[in-house]
């Protein structure tokens, strides 16, 4: 290919997010050629129903049904997978790299899952596999760790990462909603996956966490060892009580160094009411980087989107472009990190983590009780931070009562809450959120 001619882009998938790419291509074509120095062209598409009704103008790209013409066809450059989920799209993308072509993908499942692999055809095939659009959306974190804190040991990374479950808390805390019709509105309004457990669950999250935690610490993806737990289970009360300690409640993507392993959670946690992170509202993402030269860096933006994704989606297409010809070894490295370097850093099992926790206990009201729960955190070493009794229940004879600890390891905070729950004064579960310092 000459180096002005156009370069051919196929896209698989014409969902929103397709019909952004495409919008934004024509739309901001004359910048993007700028940038490039050759115009990015649609020439292929392909979706499940090609008589749908679409926001887009599809005039002169070959529009079909079956995804492997798009992959299959020698006059496409590159290959555009915005389909989602594992299968087709794994063997989609695997047979576009095999024909010699480079690939730009949105799909986090993908990658977090199968992209040590693919990343290993891509490599062996000579082309690009991209990803920006996998985390966050139009936040350029991806670009930020591969290549803007590329000097830097990252530390910590920290984020809000989905904004449906994000958009849910914050709708429980600024108006005191159920967090079940919260989470309805947020279907109503689109911004959950089609299962929004994906979302609230945080199996969304951890995804985006398993490769953010890859290209910072230069590790292998490793999905399965990201400890995830729930959003479902908060309630208006702890977000009440948290805010009254100084605290809010977000459902946090945490990658950090500790020692020579790496924690690697989604879970929801209190933030001090004071950090950047608790000022993220609604569907919006932040992530925040912690690198040892450059101190903290915080990247903040829509997650979500068609525009948003487009961004990212095109982004990567520029960058492709751009090193259209070039030798393979000049290109960034698929996860930041030189293959051969990449490090096999063990990941802390939960109950090994050190955090401070938010205990709330409905406790009898009598004299004794307190000294009691204190006697049992104070036998295993843990260190109390705050105490918080609140007014008596409706039936006047018990009261929630929370606690702030110091950090404490995780299997301690569990035996101590098995202990406080055999007392007869302790009426309820002991409900437990780990705190993460700003
Ligand atoms: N469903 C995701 C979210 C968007 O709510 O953030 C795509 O990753």
């Amino acid at each position: 290919m000459s180096d002005n001619q156009p370069v051919a882009v196929g896209l698989l998938g014409l969902g929103t997010v397709g019909c952004g790419v495409c919008n934004v291509l024509a739309q901001n074509a004359a910048e993007i050629e700028r940038r490039t120095g050759r115009p990015l062209r649609v020439t292929h598409a392909s979706a499940r129903d090609v008589n749908k009704q679409r926001p887009v103008d599809l005039k002169g790209v070959r529009f079909s049904t079956d995804p492997a013409a798009v992959v299959n066809d020698e006059a496409v450059d590159v290959v555009v997978e915005l389909i989602g989920g594992h299968q087709p799209a794994c063997e989609l993308i695997e047979r576009a790299l095999h024909n010699g072509k480079h690939v730009v993908t949105a799909n986090k499942a993908l990658i977090a899952v199968s992209g040590n692999r693919l990343f290993e055809a891509a490599r062996t095939a000579g082309v690009a596999l991209a990803y920006e659009a996998s985390v966050a959306g139009g936040i350029p974190i991806v670009k930020m760790l591969r290549e803007g804190l590329a000097a830097n040991r990252i530390e910590r990374v920290i984020g809000i990462v989905n904004g449906t479950t994000n958009f849910v808390l914050t709708e429980v805390s600024r108006n005191r909603r159920p967090f079940s019709d919260a989470l309805t509105e947020a279907q109503r309004l689109g911004y959950a996956e089609a299962d929004p457990g994906f979302d609230i669950d945080g199996i969304d999250a951890a995804h985006k966490m398993t490769i953010l935690a890859s290209i910072a610490f230069g590790v292998p993806l490793q999905y399965d060892k990201v400890h995830v737990e729930s959003a479902a289970a908060v309630e208006l009360r702890d977000v009440d009580y948290a805010k009254e300690l100084g605290y809010c409640i977000k459902h946090l993507g945490i990658a950090k160094r500790c020692g020579g392993a790496i924690e690697l959670r989604v879970h929801p946690a209190l933030i001090p009411l004071t950090s950047l992170l608790a000022d993220v509202n609604g569907v919006m993402n932040a992530v925040e980087v912690d690198g040892n030269a450059v101190g903290p860096t915080l990247c903040y933006g829509a997650g979500a989107g068609a525009g948003q994704t487009a961004s990212a989606v095109i982004a990567d297409l520029i960058d492709v472009v751009r090193t259209i010809g070039a030798d393979p070894r000049q290109r960034v490295p698929a996860l930041a990190f030189q293959p051969g370097a990449l490090a096999s850093m063990p990941v802390v099992e939960a109950g090994e983590v050190v955090s401070a926790h938010y205990l709330r206990l409905q406790v009898e009201d009598r004299p004794g009780v307190l000294t009691a729960v204190t006697e049992v955190l104070s036998s295993l070493g843990i260190s109390i931070e705050a105490v918080l009794q609140k007014e008596p229940a409706d039936d006047g004879a018990s009261v929630p009562l929370i606690l702030l600890t110091h950090p404490v390891k995780g299997t301690d905070i569990c035996t101590a809450i098995g202990r406080i729950e055999r007392f007869d004064t302790v009426l309820d579960p002991v409900v437990r959120y780990r705190m993460e310092p700003a």
